[in-house]
């Protein structure tokens, strides 16, 4: 019998603990090896990625970058109005073709060399191409339609433009599912205007975001503005709702409902401090703009998709890998072109509550990085995930659950492959 040798079997990335999505190895966070392979399988792989507003690319010849994990992208709307997506990097010599996060242009052309590219990524010319003077230039046998900037696949719903690497990927309806393009419809599908934008690095791994977005149960506890001045608290009703594959959520709460709990007069349990008054109560004006009164919402696409409306701060955030511990924060504020003056400056004024420098949401981009600096040197270590049981499904009864982030965790394990 002939002796036949094998390939060393490859060895998983990551030993998952047996129970499951109810423990997560510190190691995903900190794994430079996982960080590509996440990269791969998941950002490059066979998902939706946001990438951008159909209201930020209106007009013919716009141009708008953006990323996909850490590939650069460009997003362009050509001259019969289709959206395109394709990588940024030239054809040539792989500089990026795009410098500006935004811009209007007939073509696409690379500052190298000259390639030049129509609107959905086909070359359509090359500086000296014949060389000067008949002399250089390019072989007989080089041509232009065979060469192009990479395609990503595009689909829109409600005004949010996705793209995917992957032809395997689901179409996006199928990916998202009826609970989650029902709601992200309710807050999303308005004529938009974009009120501003702003950006911030955080100092954490990508996914500890993407838990935080998804962990109803700090909300109330971490954010002791939202507490005191009866904002988003787990004693008004609220539900958390999984979408079909538990990968995306909402979450949402009713202001009006508030029935203050005995659990909230535990000083043990949060530092709320009743007594607070706000200098500038205005901040916390807000109207009702829908019938099932629900005051607040944070709504995810898997990987890195957050919508949030917050009495009526309508905003979306994108969070983009940048190292296996550091991560970028796009925040965009929206408004409807139907608002009155009077509701844009409330929107406006209620954006306070978010961002870098905001009344609430600095204390998440700290909080992630206390976990990252907890965590680093303790790979082999876990966090313990049972919050409201053990099972990722939705509750619409209660939002004192972990259920959304073992949701998240589900995701990844299945398409990382890490069971
Ligand atoms: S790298 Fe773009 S033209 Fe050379
Ligand atoms: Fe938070």
């Amino acid at each position: 019998m002939n002796a036949r040798t094998f390939p060393p079997a490859e060895q998983p990335l990551v030993s998952w603990p047996e129970e499951g999505v109810t423990r997560v190895p510190f190691q995903v966070f900190s794994d430079q090896e996982i960080y590509e392979a996440e990269q791969k399988k998941i950002f490059r792989g066979p998902i939706w990625n946001y990438l951008c507003l159909e209201v930020e690319i209106p007009n013919k010849g716009d141009v708008r970058t953006t990323w996909i994990g850490d590939t650069p992208i460009i997003v362009t709307r050509d001259e019969t109005g289709k959206i395109h997506a394709m990588v940024n990097r030239c054809a040539h010599k792989g500089a990026l073709v795009c410098l500006k996060e935004r811009d209007n242009v007939e073509s696409l052309s690379c500052v190298y060399h000259a390639w030049n590219y129509s609107l959905d990524g086909q070359l359509k010319s090359v500086a000296f191409c014949n060389g000067i003077r008949g002399k250089g230039g390019m072989p007989d046998d080089f041509d232009v339609a065979s060469h192009r900037l990479q395609r990503i696949k595009v689909a829109t719903f409600s005004g949010i433009i996705f793209g995917t690497f992957s032809e395997e990927t689901p179409p996006l309806e199928e990916y998202l599912g009826e609970s989650i393009m029902r709601f992200l419809a309710r807050n999303m599908d308005h004529p938009l205007k974009i009120l501003g934008t702003h950006s911030q690095i955080i100092h954490n791994n990508w996914k500890l975001y993407a838990e935080n977005v998804r962990d109803s149960y700090h909300a109330t506890l971490l954010h002791t503005f939202y507490t005191t001045f009866k904002v988003n608290r787990l004693d008004m009703d609220g539900g958390i709702v999984l979408s079909d594959k538990k990968w995306h959520h909402i979450s949402y709460a009713k202001r009006a409902t508030l029935d203050v709990a005995d659990e909230y007069k535990q000083a043990q349990v949060h530092s709320a401090r009743y007594e607070s008054a706000l200098a500038a109560p205005q901040l916390l004006d807000a109207w009702n703009g829908f019938d099932d009164n629900i005051t607040h919402s944070i709504q995810t696409v898997f990987p890195n998709f957050v919508s949030q409306l917050t009495l009526n701060s309508l905003a979306v955030r994108i969070f983009v890998p940048r190292g296996v511990d550091k991560t970028e924060l796009y925040w965009i504020f929206l408004g409807y072109e139907t608002d009155t003056e009077e509701q844009t400056r409330m929107r406006v004024m209620q954006s306070n509550l978010t961002g870098a420098a905001g009344l609430v949401a600095l204390e998440d981009g700290c909080i992630n990085s206390f976990v990252q600096r907890g965590t680093k040197s303790s790979p082999d270590a876990e966090a313990f995930i049972e919050m409201g049981g053990k099972v990722a499904e939705s509750n619409e009864s209660s939002r004192a659950t972990e259920a959304a982030v073992r949701g998240f965790w589900h995701g990844y394990r299945e398409i990382m492959g890490f069971k």
